[in-house]
């Protein structure tokens, strides 16, 4: 599935997101930082969150500096409250304010039931689950307390929770992936509700299988890519764009009536192609 289609041209409109501040968490590598890239190209100032890969980070700060805004590279673990405290004040201090939080950092510790820790349960919790609260908690107090700028945005600021597939498909052997992502869907939905009359928009990406380092396993051999497309009725793996661009739509006004809403980019995988025959 080398995919046919090629990747993804780059269509995105370079003042969309112009004057707004954006941080996304886990932008070192994979999903977060295709989507970090994309919202500079856009013309968002982008604060690139790691906890591992500083070098790596760095270089995507430079990257998105060569497209005429700024950023930088900020080190913090989500899953650590003090951390996201000091995250969020720094880049108010530093960048001014936050419109956008994209909240994709995730981790996967697979194992099946009976052989997972504890430790590896609470971890993916930790990180994929609360690690979006504690940071949608921290930028809503900063949307709140600056309210809507109408010459920035239409909404007073926009929240990306990073799912999943898995958020809607059970996955033997990741009990602990799966329900973080459960739990990302039911947090999405209810901070929509409680936030909107804010005029802050939360909403949601699912990505399917997208070609990066948490799923290399099961795109990086012929049999893998091969296994792997029967689940996909577009036959092709995503790419890192493919969410990235997804996610700058979401961040824009042009989606300013979608509040709540969870985007399923994956290729129709949530389509049960095990029924395109069967049944
Ligand atoms: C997981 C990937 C997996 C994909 C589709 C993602 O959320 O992180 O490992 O390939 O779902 O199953």
């Amino acid at each position: 599935m080398s995919s046919p289609q090629g990747r993804p041209r780059d269509v995105i409109p370079p003042q969309l997101l112009k004057g707004q501040k954006a941080l996304v968490t886990g932008a070192n590598s994979g999903i977060g930082r295709a989507t970090a890239v994309a919202l500079g190209k856009a013309g968002a100032d982008v604060v690139v969150n790691y906890v591992t890969g500083a070098e790596e980070a760095e270089a995507v700060a430079e990257e998105i500096r060569s497209h005429g805004v700024r950023a930088a590279a900020y080190e913090a673990d989500v899953s650590d409250e003090g951390q996201v405290v000091t995250m969020t004040n720094r880049m108010i201090e530093e960048f001014g304010t936050v419109d956008i939080l994209v909240a994709n950092a995730g981790l996967q510790r697979d194992a099946p039931l009976t052989e997972m820790t504890l430790a590896q349960w609470r971890e993916v919790i930790d990180v994929n689950l609360t690690g979006q609260f504690l940071c949608a908690r921290e930028v809503t107090k900063e949307f709140l307390r600056r309210g809507v700028v109408p010459e920035v945005s239409r909404a007073a600021g926009k929240i990306i929770c990073m799912s999943s597939v898995h958020q809607i498909i059970p996955w033997a052997g990741h009990v602990n992936y799966a329900a973080s992502k459960g739990g990302v869907q039911m947090m999405m939905g209810t901070l929509a509700q409680e936030l909107a009359p804010k005029k802050i928009r939360v909403n949601a990406i699912a990505p399917g299988a997208i070609r990066t380092p948490i799923n290399r396993d099961a795109w990086n051999t012929p049999e893998a890519r091969a296994e792997l497309q029967r689940l996909i009725p577009y036959e092709r793996i995503g790419e890192p764009e493919d969410i990235a661009y997804a996610a700058v739509g979401l961040a824009s006004d042009l989606f300013d009536y979608v509040v709540g809403a969870t985007l399923f980019v994956d290729g129709g995988m949530t389509l049960f192609p095990g029924f395109a025959t069967g049944g």
